[in-house]
């Protein structure tokens, strides 16, 4: 069978094929597209406050009719020190001066400004608002919540890095698995370890597959047939995309991030915690190349909202030497087609495999 149906059988899909969730990139017009495609659409929550979770889901509502995922960052938030605020302030302090120095004036967030949203309430969001499947990264809900979530059948699709992760997922009793291969765009899903897994998909997945029972969908690195169709060969029963929809009609980025993206070589692409304090994988710029080893890298989310202001500023005046720009290693044309018509085509490609 080219495509497995065990994913789209449980997600209600024709294609078990998953617009990644890109916090800052997808749109609920993007999910609403993935929707039409026959494939799952993920609304990205990242770290919103209910509030907002809750207006964005009833605007993809608006856009569609059929079931989509939400996706949330599951980080326990780190107290705030003494020796965090002394940190905090010689980071913002050196990160204000090196912007100033490239004519980017701009006055970061102080820490006692900062707001921290805990994944509880979003949750509460969540069913209040009966999502259907909710999907996350960073870490796993507490017990209390897979609970209560399940008791409102609520389907959990839980994110890992390495093979602990995995086991650690299927024993959580996580319905299904998104592997994340190093290649992938954005950042790591990592939670069980300080350290980084740095496994790459084609180790990764087969090695999941072998040690856990849940379904598995595979993310990383996939941007056309043959790398889905390496993805299955390897025990992937869906498949998640994220930087082959970066720069379509859909798409938050900007026309000049866009054009960054086209632009892109093989030595630009870096793992970097300089942005939000945990890994990720983008572009890498000025801003990246100067805070790498500066000692300024505060955990995250304090680094996160610490640098704000400065990718909004750098936005602003479209500078590329200041903003992220999140993407996985697979670098292909991105296309700007909508996201019915990338996804349509890649599984049409798909379909016609041999
Ligand atoms: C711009 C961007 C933002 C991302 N944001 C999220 C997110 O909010 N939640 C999440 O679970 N994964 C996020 N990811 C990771 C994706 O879910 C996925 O693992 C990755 O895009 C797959 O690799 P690919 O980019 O090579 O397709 C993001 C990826 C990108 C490129």
């Amino acid at each position: 069978m080219l495509f497995p149906e065990t994913i789209s059988k449980k997600l209600g899909i024709s294609y078990p094929v998953i617009q990644a969730p890109m916090f800052g990139v997808s749109t609920p017009e993007m999910v609403a597209a993935s929707a039409d495609a026959g494939c799952l659409g993920s609304l990205a929550l990242g770290d919103l406050p209910a509030e907002q979770c809750i207006s964005l889901i009833r605007k993809t509502r608006s856009l569609t009719g059929r079931l989509f995922a939400v996706n949330i960052f599951v980080h326990e938030i780190p107290e705030i020190t003494a020796e965090l605020r002394e940190k905090y302030a010689k980071a913002k302090a050196y990160i204000e001066a090196f912007a100033e120095d490239n004519g980017l004036s701009v006055s970061l967030t102080a820490l006692e400004d900062l707001t921290t949203n805990s994944y509880h309430e979003q949750i509460e969001a969540i069913i209040d608002e009966g999502c259907e499947i909710l999907s996350f990264t960073f870490g796993i809900p507490d017990e209390k919540s897979i609970v209560r979530l399940k008791e409102k059948n609520v389907l959990l699709i839980g994110t890992c890095t390495s093979v602990t992760e995995a086991q650690m997922l299927e024993k959580a009793g996580i319905d299904l698995i998104v592997v994340q291969g190093i290649e992938a765009g954005g950042h790591r899903g990592t939670f069980a370890t300080e350290s980084l897994p740095q496994i790459g998909g084609m180790s990764l997945l087969p090695q999941i597959a072998d040690h856990v029972d849940t379904a598995l969908i595979y993310s990383g690195g996939i941007y056309n047939a043959q790398t889905m169709q390496a993805a299955k060969a390897l025990g992937a029963e869906g498949f998640q995309l994220g930087s082959m929809l970066l720069a379509s009609q859909e798409s938050a980025l900007q026309p000049f991030e866009k054009d960054r993206l086209k632009m892109v070589s093989e030595n630009d692409i870096v793992l970097t915690r300089t942005f939000s304090g945990r890994y990720a994988r983008g572009i890498s710029n000025k801003y990246i190349r100067k805070l790498e080893g500066s000692g300024f890298i505060l955990p995250y989310p304090y680094q996160n909202k610490l640098t704000g202001a400065l990718r909004n500023a750098a936005k602003l005046r479209q500078d590329t030497d200041f903003v992220s720009i999140w993407l996985g290693q697979s670098i292909h044309d991105y296309s700007r087609q909508s996201v019915k018509d990338i996804l349509g085509k890649l599984i049409d490609d798909y379909s016609r495999l041999p």
